[in-house]
């Protein structure tokens, strides 16, 4: 298990008192993940993981790398894959240890190609990623020179791959923890850059989920917004009436004219839209580490500008704007 005494201390030294005070107990808990039916077989596949340092780690390459080629023995480096692979389906990556490629579902670095030029530099600063994944954006984070990442998720695959990660990776200041939004203090005003990227169109209430994210930020921080949208003038947002590319819980995907009102209802400032682009297979896909359904079953066979229930394919903007 994770050691938190090193976050607790640099909560405690940014001033987070209001979320340290009830942190410590909502980690105990773990509700997220020991509820789930795999969780012991999860840790089993944690504990058996051999110890073993790594001669190097690189956070700015595409492929998260941890480790160098030599740090440990082909027995033991098939040893390793065994146990990662236990952790089926890995949908974010893609990651490198110790030689082994995860070849993830998402190509979740081209979003980050997408973005890192435009957003301020994270050099220094306290950031916050709702609704990390398993923490593939959160380790470039890291590597783009943040102080300290702070990841939260509530699903349980997740943490768990985060930890098969980081349990490689040494003490770095990368954090992913079994939060939702909804755990968060609200109002508490601290993070320096905020990210929220794929969460936006799997809230009831996005207005709502703007707002908590303003909260986060301390006066004059940046929110980087990536979601689904639809191409269409000022007004325009897609509800779906039932899935959405096959997914359930899919509820707002506005236009980036409706999405940029939004953002200026909840008092952000300087909002502006740095990316647009069509979801290509290229990027979401199924592999050897992700075997399940992907992209194109998702799309019309006849059509890939549309979804299978004929609604507009997957389009995804990132927008950046300040907390006033
Ligand atoms: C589409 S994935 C996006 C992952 C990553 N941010 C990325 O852009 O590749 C959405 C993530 O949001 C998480 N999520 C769902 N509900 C959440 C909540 N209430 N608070 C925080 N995260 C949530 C899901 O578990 C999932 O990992």
């Amino acid at each position: 298990m994770i050691d938190y005494t090193r976050l607790y201390a640099a909560l405690a030294q940014r001033g987070l008192q209001a979320w340290l005070d009830r942190l410590p107990e909502q980690l105990t808990k773990t509700r997220t993940l020991s509820r789930h039916g795999d969780f012991n077989k999860w840790q089993a596949v944690l504990h058996l993981l051999p110890r073993i340092k790594a001669s190097s780690i690189d956070l700015t390459a595409d492929s998260v790398r941890i480790g160098g080629d030599g740090d440990c023995d082909e027995a033991m480096r098939q040893d390793i894959e065994r146990a990662l692979r236990q952790l089926h389906p890995w949908r974010k990556g893609p990651y490198t240890v110790h030689g082994i490629q995860i070849d993830s579902e998402w190509r979740s670095d081209l979003k980050w190609r997408r973005l890192r030029d435009y957003i301020q530099p994270l050099t220094g600063r306290t950031v916050l990623d709702v609704g990390s994944g398993n923490g593939y954006h959160c380790w470039r984070m890291s590597g783009a020179g943040a102080d300290l990442v702070i990841g939260i998720d509530p699903t349980a695959l997740s943490i768990v791959q985060f930890n098969a990660i980081r349990h490689f990776s040494g003490e770095p200041p990368v954090y992913v923890l079994p939060l939702g939004i909804e755990d968060m203090p609200p109002g508490l005003g601290a993070f320096d850059s905020v990210f929220s990227m794929g969460v936006l169109y799997h809230r009831r209430s996005p207005i709502d989920h703007l707002l908590e994210l303003r909260g986060l930020l301390r006066s004059g921080g940046e929110l980087i917004l990536e979601t689904l949208v639809i191409d269409g003038a000022l007004g325009q947002v897609l509800v779906p009436e039932d899935r959405y590319a096959q997914m359930p819980n899919v509820w707002f995907i506005p236009s980036c004219p409706t999405l940029m009102a939004w953002m200026k209802r909840c008092a952000y400032r300087n909002v502006r839209l740095i990316d647009s682009v069509r979801t290509l297979p290229e990027e979401q896909r199924s592999t050897d580490w992700m075997s399940f359904q992907s992209l194109t079953d998702f799309l019309d066979p006849e059509n890939p500008e549309l979804t299978r229930e004929g609604l507009p394919a997957p389009r995804r903007a990132i927008l950046l704007a300040h907390a006033p």
